[in-house]
């Protein structure tokens, strides 16, 4: 298999160096290829990323991504935003399951995922910038809206057969379509579906998550819910997400560089570790990725875990405990 290695910038690359340290205790003979892009290469030349590294990626068989910084520049366009396009990566799943050594700041247990479309939606790339008014396009497209349904309900087979549909119909009449669409699709597949708008979502989240099992909705809501989905889940630094299309697929944490502790080696590599595990689960490779879990929960249990779990340990400590254990585990 050849992998793409996108480290990008601030903590990124610290949680890369990390899932790199426990994909080395699989060993695997996967090739890798390092792409040095992002903000720090466009500080160098202007430029984030190049239509060579595009063609470079995709003749990978898929992409391990780190983090990127996005400046709110108007010169700068988002490096991922252009990677999850051009690789027509529509389907971003999240996962929250707890972790069962992670103290949650909620009483109830919950286990959702997040069905997020990813490729157009407020993310659309078509915006105009004038002194005193902007303008950003908003894009819902039947086939968009089609796929995204379709893979939330392929998802709803394998857990409890049920979707929420979360939108925003009442006032933005372009998700009269998505809301629509899914009603059809979910009809068609034999789920129940439930709506729900996506502020009242925002609100049930936090107060009953167990109510939740698959939930699809567009770009912008997907993005937000997901990071307050991070909260009750026990933070951003355990959070995984896989970026699927028909013919490409990255995996990443759903957290961004973290500036604010980039340098420092605190970061939590276990998002980045989990979303190797949900390559290591496109691919096929089932056992190699049960015994990534098996290592966090054993490591976590003997209280090896970074500060934003109320430990003392570094990234690079967490991840070659865990590289440790993993290594151990495919010896047997
Ligand atoms: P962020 O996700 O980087 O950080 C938010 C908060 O969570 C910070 O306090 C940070 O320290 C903490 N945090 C995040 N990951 C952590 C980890 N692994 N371990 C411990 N604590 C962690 O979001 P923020 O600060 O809003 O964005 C920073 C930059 O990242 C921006 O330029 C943004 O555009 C970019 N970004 C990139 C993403 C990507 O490449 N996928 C996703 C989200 C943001
Ligand atoms: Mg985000």
């Amino acid at each position: 298999m050849k992998l793409a290695i996108i480290p990008g910038d601030g903590i990124g690359r610290e949680v890369m160096e990390a899932e790199l340290t426990v994909l080395d205790a699989l060993c695997l003979d996967e090739e890798r290829i390092l792409f040095q892009i992002g903000y720090g290469k466009w500080e160098r030349t202007k430029s984030a990323i190049t239509d060579e590294d595009i063609a470079g990626i995709k003749e990978c068989n898929c992409v391990l991504f780190g983090a990127i910084t996005t400046p709110p520049d108007p010169d700068y366009r988002s490096v991922l935003v252009r990677l999850r396009k051009e690789l027509d990566l529509y389907a971003n799943i999240r996962p929250f399951t707890p972790l069962k050594t992670v103290k949650l700041p909620c009483a109830k247990t919950f286990d959702f995922v997040i069905v997020r479309e990813n490729t157009e939606g407020m993310y659309s790339g078509i915006e105009e910038l004038h002194k005193d008014a902007a303008y950003t396009t908003r894009i819902i497209t039947r086939n968009g809206c089609q796929r995204i349904a379709e893979r939330a309900c392929s998802l709803a087979k394998e857990r409890k057969k049920q979707i929420t549909i979360v939108h925003k119909a009442n006032v933005l009449k372009s998700d009269t379509l998505f809301r629509d669409i899914c009603i059809d699709v979910a009809k068609k597949n034999g789920i129940l579906y439930r709506e729900t708008l996506v502020d009242t979502m925002a609100y049930e989240m936090i107060l009953h998550p167990e109510k939740f099992d698959v939930i699809v909705t567009t770009n912008l809501f997907g993005d937000i819910l997901s990071d307050e989905a991070a909260a009750i889940a026990g933070g951003l630094g355990l959070c995984p997400s896989a970026n699927i299309g028909d013919h490409h697929a990255l995996f990443e944490p759903i957290h961004g560089s973290a500036p604010d502790i980039a340098g420092k080696g605190i970061a939590n590599p276990i998002a980045a570790i989990l979303s190797l595990k949900m390559m290591l689960e496109w691919s096929g490779k089932i056992k190699e990725a049960r015994s990534i879990e098996s290592a966090i929960d054993s490591v976590l249990a003997s209280r090896i875990k970074t500060h934003d779990l109320g430990g003392t340990y570094t990234t690079m400590e967490v991840a070659k405990a865990i590289a440790e254990l993993v290594l151990d585990k495919n010896k047997n």
